[in-house]
């Protein structure tokens, strides 16, 4: 019944022909895209599906040690691993062929486990292939993974309980979502309270035309259904995620001449965010508070870099905006960090640009995150 009305969506939009030239919904397509017109990243289109972003050296030398089967279909967007990992439960939406999901059973450990759910059997076929290969690299006695065939938008489906899981990270997959709230509200409901939201995805910098979001190539390529950002920020408010952060976000250019006429004047971008699961206010607010990185997280001994703008360095005293100061001390992060002041005085709205205590003069200008 809910597999029934998971299909349905998006079946008004325009059909299109996939590799058998059948007409399919949306999620057909996508599948059909992933599981059988893609035999490796080669075959893409467009880079949109192609991550720029470099990697930390010690997620470099994880990789090294990833398959090569599993590497050369890795379709991602960013390195949606954020750090603090060790006994976590994480949740991977649309794992694919299990690139991140292996990194991340790496870096939780034996006491922390993956889930890596995605829809399409052939990727989830080569992620199981190598689980035990993995299993074996990474020193694990039992493999930690657990590989789940399902829908993004029902987790429910897959048994995965409210408020059970402590990290959820996707790499380039919601944009592919027909019911995008419905994701986020799935994500929400299974978050535990402090949990932490960490993905990369293709945003749009406008609302897209019908058009370009039912053109099956823009979509397969991970194009046809970015978000536009301020929609992205409006469908976590439903879910009351009222701050969210941008970690790191670049351009990606489309350079196939007849692609680039047919998207116009639209702009994408690879945008890795992180939001939590806190009740946070909707503006930076200040009262007062000062947080300090012990430099104690591993493999960031001088600098913790929370969002784009908010780099902690260790040992220094930096003034911080209610959000960011739960977010610090509501967390996994909490061992890290020494936040000092409560929300007993409030000092009007904050500057959430970097500064230091020292620096802090009093400015009431415009919150930033
Ligand atoms: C661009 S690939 C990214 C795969 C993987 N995250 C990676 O980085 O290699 C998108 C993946 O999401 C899966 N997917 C797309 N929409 C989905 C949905 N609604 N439910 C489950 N999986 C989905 C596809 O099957 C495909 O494996």
């Amino acid at each position: 019944m809910f597999f029934q009305g998971i299909r349905n969506m998006g079946a008004n939009m325009d059909l299109s022909r996939g590799s058998k030239g059948m007409t399919m919904t949306q999620l057909d397509l996508i599948k059909d895209y992933y599981g059988k017109v893609l035999a490796s990243k080669n075959d893409l289109k467009t880079t949109a599906c192609c991550s720029a972003e470099s990697l930390a050296p010690h997620l470099s030398r994880l990789v090294a040690q990833i398959h090569d089967e599993v590497r050369a279909k890795f379709y991602g967007c960013g390195v949606p691993i954020p750090s603090c990992l060790e006994g976590l439960t994480v949740l991977d939406l649309g794992c694919g062929t299990g690139r991140d999901c292996y990194l991340l059973s790496s870096l939780v450990g034996p006491k922390g486990k993956v889930i890596g759910v995605d829809m399409t059997d052939e990727q989830l076929a080569t992620a199981r292939k190598y689980q035990d290969y993995h299993r074996n690299i990474f020193q694990l006695k039992e493999s930690n993974i657990s590989f789940r065939q399902g829908f993004i938008e029902d987790l429910t489906g897959l048994d995965i309980a409210d408020n059970s899981v402590d990290l959820v990270v996707s790499n380039c997959v919601i944009n592919l979502s027909p019911d995008k709230e419905r994701v986020f509200a799935e994500i929400f409901r299974v978050l535990k309270p402090g949990g932490e939201l960490y993905f990369s995805d293709v945003y749009a910098d406008r609302r897209l035309p019908d058009r370009l979001r039912s053109d099956p190539i823009l979509l397969g390529e991970c194009l046809g259904g970015a978000l536009y950002f301020e929609d992205f920020r409006r469908i976590l408010a439903k879910q009351n995620c009222l701050d969210s952060r941008t970690v790191s976000r670049s351009e990606i250019m489309v350079t196939d001449p007849e692609l680039r006429q047919r998207i116009g004047n639209a702009r994408f971008f690879s945008i890795t965010t992180r939001s939590f699961k806190l009740p946070l206010e909707d503006r930076c607010e200040d009262y007062g508070q000062v947080a300090w990185y012990k430099g104690t997280i591993e493999h960031a001994p001088h600098t913790f870099a929370l969002d784009d703008h908010h780099i902690f360095e260790t040992g220094k005293p930096m003034t911080v905006c209610s959000n960011t100061a739960s977010m610090l001390q509501d967390t996994r992060y909490r061992q890290h960090f020494r936040v000092e002041g409560d929300t007993s005085t409030h000092f009007g709205l904050f500057d959430c640009g970097p500064q230091t205590a020292a620096q802090a003069s009093g400015s009431n200008a415009g919150a930033c995150c």
